[in-house]
């Protein structure tokens, strides 16, 4: 019997996306588990969700490193040590740095919230919101030394013609909550 692949996840803040994926391997819905998550704010929501789900959490202070190279080579060894297939960047709001991409290039993606190459960076919801955007969206890509540049593995359009920002909100994670666990799922299945 195969055995189940194994994911770690990184990300800085409320953890929806996280949670989405975790749930998602507990159905079965992704043959995977869930082995450890990743997180720069120990006081994060997301560090208590990880609990909750009984999933081991590598939190830290980036300021406790002397160099972001000694933080990435740190978080490279606890992804040895977990032995993890897959990363998933979710919500993980660090650029992703020479150390871990030449230990774990190809093996991590991220999702960002908007139809990429359009928005990249930070707040990209406001970003497109404000530049009057009718169609929003989301990508699942490959992370790479550039910013939101990787290649492109699945995205999602989000129409919205309305104004209001919490409402936008609402429906771009509606629609990762359904693309990212999808696409972790075709990935492991290597369809994609
Ligand atoms: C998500 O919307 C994700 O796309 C975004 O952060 C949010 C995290 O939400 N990521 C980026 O903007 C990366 N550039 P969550 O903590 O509820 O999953």
């Amino acid at each position: 019997m195969s055995q189940k692949k194994r994911l770690a996840i990184f990300a800085s803040g409320t953890g929806t996306n996280f949670e989405a994926i975790v749930t998602a391997c507990e159905s079965g819905r992704i043959p995977a588990e869930v082995v450890l998550l990743v997180c720069d704010k120990p006081a994060a929501a997301v560090v208590e969700l990880a609990a909750r789900h009984g999933v081991e959490t590598f939190a830290f202070q980036p300021k406790s490193y002397p160099s972001k190279a000694d933080m990435e080579g740190a978080i490279a060894d606890r992804l040895d040590k977990a032995g993890v297939d897959l990363v998933c960047l979710a919500g993980y709001m660090r650029i992703v740095a020479d150390t871990l991409l030449s230990r774990y290039g190809g093996r991590i993606i991220n999702i960002h919230p908007s139809l990429l190459p359009a928005f990249p960076g930070a707040r990209a919801v406001e970003q497109a919101l404000n530049y009057g955007v009718k169609v929003f969206g989301v990508t699942i890509h490959y992370v790479d030394q550039t910013v939101d540049g990787g290649r492109i593995i699945a995205q999602r359009a989000v129409p919205y013609e309305g104004h209001d920002l919490d409402e936008l909100f609402t429906l771009v994670h509606a629609a990762e909550h359904e693309l990212y666990p999808a696409t972790v799922a075709r990935l492991l299945a290597g369809e994609v």
